[in-house]
């Protein structure tokens, strides 16, 4: 679960089945904007009761039900004896109110059957426990056995509705992980490394070279004698090669699964549903990116209050605008396609500690989602849960089974909001000029990502929190973001920032110095480039590829242990650091930002600019405190390049999205909406309290 904050792993699959979309329809056309529905589980109330709860879904002015992830005991109560009578009737009665299905395979939990007749299929923790049967996601996807059950369920289930009108799509399996469990280090998974070790660096000899282990005499001498590292069976630190090795296989091979099962749902869905599967918000160990040739839609979980502070005093029950906004900005440009699968609907019940959402916050979110591009945003889940695992987890009904609470009444409103909108959309809008000047790009890498958090030198590093403080300064100039991995054009944008983008190589730098060259604005922050793709470091000076690109040495850099903080000027203001602090030796024609304040560098520079060819290259080699200081170096930027921005407050978003401005408040004060004259208004208004949203057209005042 997006709670989660899983521990990480990454890899291949020896043999996958390509499970390419079919490209002829379109799933989501430009005009239906934004669908919303509901989860909802009828193998979990009287059946009774189904026809009543699925009216009441479509009364409140919902577009689609989701059902059946957690279903396999129901669609298979015994081997071999497939049951869908249940769900026939399910998604009989939401085709009869009009609503669309999104059907799921149920793969996360299999039947108690199943595990005890193939106990191997459960995965093996990193203690060597081997977990039971009684939650979710305890399978090992590594497992042939487990495979062929999951292959079988899912060719039942393809076959069975991959030709019914009523399903829109399909989700395939639940937040794909072990959850808090991390990864599996069952004999399956082992040996899936292994090969995927071999595929990689075919000789025994290339791996040892690769992971540096002529120390501590690590040297392997055959694939057969490597394991998946794991903290609880080494004495001492782990190798951080494989480490890294790991990660990527573990993230392939999770790919490779979802792939598995996306080949055999099309075999007999064709192109007439989409398939899709629900990332958690932060994508640590499973990465969306494998997966974004495969679906049409990247979808994702989102739980914004959950015991959390977040930003502001109010930021607990408003959750996160930057985390939030981030994490849509990048699935969204992964394939053109994104949506929430799941958006908290009220107050959680697996949170340390948890609150409820603020007033309005519910529709803060999905309209959030709406001005973020999202083709679909759906809410787990309809009725509030009166036994299991999830008590006191709210829905859109409470506990009596009917009364909507303000979460529903929430998801009603936008329902209803979408309507409007889709009314008055207008295909011909082109999105504003003075906004588009502005359009950047962020780079995320997450073999970057992981090789940083995996030796941070300093506990104070957040490298999230240092990749959000520069999409934060970009919100607060009204910049269109988008979050892009390397393989997507540079040039499509005017700037790009690149957060500490550890691992590179020559053609990345090359490709970085043409961006520059050709007119780009390009920001590179604190530890980019210190190593190469394995992660070793340069034989040469620190940070070798990029320094000529910045026209600056790195001298050396700095942390600090708590409670010292450093401090930095620039521009007549002086901003802490803690973190992570790099001394720069500017090379001729190259501008000092900023300059350390004290410690025993005092004067020594800290961030640089430099116009190179038809463009500037920008380097900020400190991680301020609070995000102040990149928030006025980033402005100053754009100020170089005369493009015009906006001075928005930090958690007060603005944002264009097919013909329509929406404004979201995030914040603890009120906004006002830059809503101007002749405007016309579909909702809200242009005074924001916290959790308001105001939605408009420009040049367009009737009502
Ligand atoms: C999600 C998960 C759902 C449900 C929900 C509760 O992360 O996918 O199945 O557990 O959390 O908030």
């Amino acid at each position: 679960m997006k709670r989660l904050w899983l521990s990480l792993l990454g890899g291949c699959a020896a043999l996958s089945l390509r499970a390419q979309p079919a490209p002829a329809s379109q799933p989501f056309p430009p005009a239906d904007l934004m669908r919303i529905g509901v989860y909802y589980y009828p193998e979990a109330w009287p059946r009774d009761q189904w026809p009543r709860d699925i009216a009441n879904i479509k009364k409140l002015g919902l577009e689609f039900v989701h059902m059946g992830e957690f279903a396999w005991a129901f669609d298979e109560p015994e081997e071999g004896k497939y049951d869908f009578t249940w769900l026939d009737r399910a998604v009989k009665l939401c085709a009869d109110q009009g609503l669309k299905v999104v059907l799921c395979t149920p793969t996360p939990t299999p039947p108690v059957w199943l595990s005890e007749r193939h106990p191997e299929i459960l995965m093996i923790d990193a203690q060597g426990r081997r977990m039971l049967h009684g939650t979710r996601e305890q399978a090992t996807w590594s497992s042939e056995v487990y495979r062929a059950y999951v292959g079988k369920i899912v060719d039942q289930l393809g076959r069975h509705y991959g030709n019914n009108p009523a399903v829109w799509g399909w989700q395939l399996d639940n937040e794909l992980s072990h959850y808090g469990k991390g990864i599996d280090y069952s004999e399956a998974s082992q040996q899936k490394f292994r090969a995927w070790l071999k595929a990689r660096y075919r000789t025994i000899g290339a791996l040892n070279e690769a992971w540096g282990n002529s120390f501590w005499s690590q040297m392997y001498q055959s694939f057969d004698q490597i394991h998946l590292p794991n903290e609880e069976e080494e004495v001492a630190q782990l190798n951080p090669h494989a480490v890294l090795d790991s990660q990527r296989w573990f993230a392939d091979e999770a790919a490779d699964y979802l792939r598995f099962q996306a080949a055999i749902l099309r075999k007999y869905a064709g192109n007439r549903q989409w398939i899709t599967t629900n990332f958690m918000q932060w994508y640590t160990s499973v990465d969306p990116a494998r997966s974004a040739k495969d679906f049409e839609i990247l979808t994702w979980t989102l739980y914004p209050a959950h015991g959390n502070l977040n930003e502001g005093p109010l930021g607990f029950r408003l959750g996160s605008a930057s985390e939030i906004s981030w994490v849509h900005d990048y699935l969204r440009t992964l394939n053109g396609n994104e949506g929430l699968m799941e958006l908290q609907p009220g107050q959680v019940n697996w949170g340390p500690v948890n609150p409820q959402p603020y007033p309005g916050a519910v529709h803060l979110w999905i309209l959030r989602a709406f001005a973020a591009g999202a083709k679909l945003v759906c809410t787990y889940r309809y009725r509030e849960p009166l036994a299991g695992s999830e008590l006191y987890h709210y829905g859109l009904a409470g506990t009596d089974g009917v009364t909507p609470t303000p979460g529903g009444l929430q998801y009603s409103q936008a329902a209803h909001e979408m309507d409007l909108l889709r009314r008055n959309y207008r295909p011909e809008a082109a999105m504003p000029a003075a906004y588009a000047a502005r359009r950047t790009a962020i780079l995320t890498s997450i073999d970057s990502r992981w090789d940083v958090d995996n030796h941070k030198q300093t506990v104070r590093w957040d490298t999230l929190g240092h990749a959000l403080k520069y999409y934060r300064a970009l919100k607060e100039l009204g910049c269109p973001t988008d979050v892009i991995t390397e393989d997507k054009d540079f040039g499509a944008y005017p700037f790009l920032v690149v957060p500490a983008d550890q691992l590179v190589d020559a053609a990345l730098v090359g490709r970085w110095r043409a961006y520059a060259e050709n007119g780009g604005h390009l920001v590179i922050t604190c530890r980019t480039g210190q190593k190469d793709r394995r992660g070793h470091l340069w034989e040469g000076p620190w940070a070798q590829p990029i320094l000529g690109l910045i026209g600056a040495k790195i001298k050396f850099y700095d942390v600090l242990p708590a409670p010292f903080v450093g401090h930095v000027a620039s521009g007549g203001r002086t901003f802490s650091w803690a973190s992570w602090a790099e001394v720069l030796a500017p090379d001729a024609g190259t501008e000092p930002l900023a300059q350390y304040a004290d410690q025993y560098y005092a004067g020594g520079v800290a961030a640089v600019t430099r116009t190179l060819g038809r463009g500037s290259v920008t380097y900020i080699g400190v991680d301020s405190e609070d995000g102040s200081l990149e928030a006025a170096l980033v402005r100053g930027v754009f100020a170089r390049a005369r493009v015009p921005v906006e001075r928005y407050d930090d958690g007060f978003l603005v944002d264009w999205r097919d013909g329509f401005w929406v404004a979201t408040n995030f914040t603890e004060k009120t906004e006002q909406a830059p809503i101007p004259p002749g405007a016309r208004i579909f909702s809200g208004g242009p005074v924001l309290g916290p959790a308001g949203v105001a939605v408009w057209q420009e040049g367009a005042s009737r009502r």
